[in-house]
């Protein structure tokens, strides 16, 4: 009897935490990699607003989707291929999460979603781009090459992007030209995909060194800018780098010279410093 008492107890106590814990997990898993395109009830964003996709589409099919959005769409599913036209092809990238996985993440979508019926808030942010300050784009035309360090040190985007303007140096091509990212993504998916990155290289990148929210948007400004054709940047003031590598060069030409001088005039007498200096370099 004590026994099976206390069986009964510690069943309790298991089940209880594992609910908890997966009730976390679904939300973590949700402000890990969903919420750089999805909100619940917040609107479209990059995807479709998931407030209460639970009770228009079934389990497994979610499941399937989450995991392979675009091999279920090309076996012919026609709630897959509606998708996929109405946002102009974009495809959801694979998730590679177990079905549990899935599953405490629709569990945290039907315990946050607003009740039916309640209009979806139109959150989508328009900003004209002739209305966009200079120094705001010239601030986040810096950040992304990394002119201007990223506060808490992440990379800067031209390491793995590069944009179709005359930037400092071409950028890297890792990753998507992010050219017209704001057109396709809107402000607002381009600002969540730096809170929140959905791709692991991306996300691995900032873990730890987020970019900020004022970072965040002035680099949004510059990217809606770069899209304009009919908005210039301003060219990089290369002067003050000029100066630097000026300066730096004729350091290191004196400090040549020094060397062979010292080799030329007395050679055995300053080998041993010779030898130092070359080890120092
Ligand atoms: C990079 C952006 C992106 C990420 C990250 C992303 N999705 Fe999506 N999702 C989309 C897009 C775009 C669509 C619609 C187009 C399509 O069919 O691919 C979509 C569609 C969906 C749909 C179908 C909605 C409906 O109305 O039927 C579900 C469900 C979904 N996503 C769940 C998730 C979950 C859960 C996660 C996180 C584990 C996630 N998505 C991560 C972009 C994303
Ligand atoms: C370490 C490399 C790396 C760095 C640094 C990086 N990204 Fe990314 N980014 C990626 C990868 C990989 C993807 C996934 C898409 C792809 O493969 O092109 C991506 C995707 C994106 C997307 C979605 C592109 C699309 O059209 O779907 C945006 C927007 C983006 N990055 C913006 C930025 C910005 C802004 C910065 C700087 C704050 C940045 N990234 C820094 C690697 C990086």
């Amino acid at each position: 009897m004590k026994y099976l008492f206390s069986g009964i107890l510690l069943t309790a106590l298991l089940f209880g935490n594992s609910t908890a814990s997966a009730q976390d997990r679904g939300e973590d898993l949700f402000n890990q990699t969903c919420v750089a395109c999805h909100t619940i009830g917040g609107g479209r964003l990059i995807g479709p607003d998931l407030a209460n996709v639970h009770t228009r589409r079934d389990e497994a099919w979610i499941i399937r989707f989450v995991k392979t959005p675009q091999a279920l769409a090309n076996s012919g599913d026609a709630d897959a291929v509606a998708l996929l036209a109405e946002y102009n092809g974009l495809v959801m990238p694979d998730q590679a999460l177990s079905d549990d996985d899935v599953r405490a993440v629709i569990g945290f979508i039907a315990r946050t979603s607003p009740a039916a019926g309640v209009a979806e808030a139109a959150a989508v942010e328009e900003v004209s781009a002739a209305d966009l300050a200079e120094e705001r784009i010239l601030l986040g035309r810096n950040l992304f090459v990394g002119i201007t360090r990223l506060e808490n040190g992440g990379a800067a985007c031209n390491s793995c992007h590069s944009v179709d303007i005359d930037l400092v140096m071409t950028g890297g091509s890792l990753a998507i030209n992010l050219t017209d990212a704001v057109p396709r993504l809107t402000r607002m998916g381009v600002n969540a995909m730096m809170a929140a990155p959905p791709f692991p290289v991306m996300r691995d990148a900032f873990k730890g060194k987020s970019v900020t929210e004022d970072e965040r948007g002035a680099i949004v400004d510059f990217l809606q800018a770069s899209a304009e054709p009919g908005l210039t940047v301003e060219p990089v003031d290369y002067g003050q780098q000029l100066l630097a590598y000026g300066i730096g060069g004729l350091i290191f030409l004196l400090g040549i010279f020094f060397i062979l001088g010292l080799r030329g005039s007395n050679r055995s007498v300053n080998q041993s410093i010779y030898d130092r200096q070359i080890s120092s370099t």
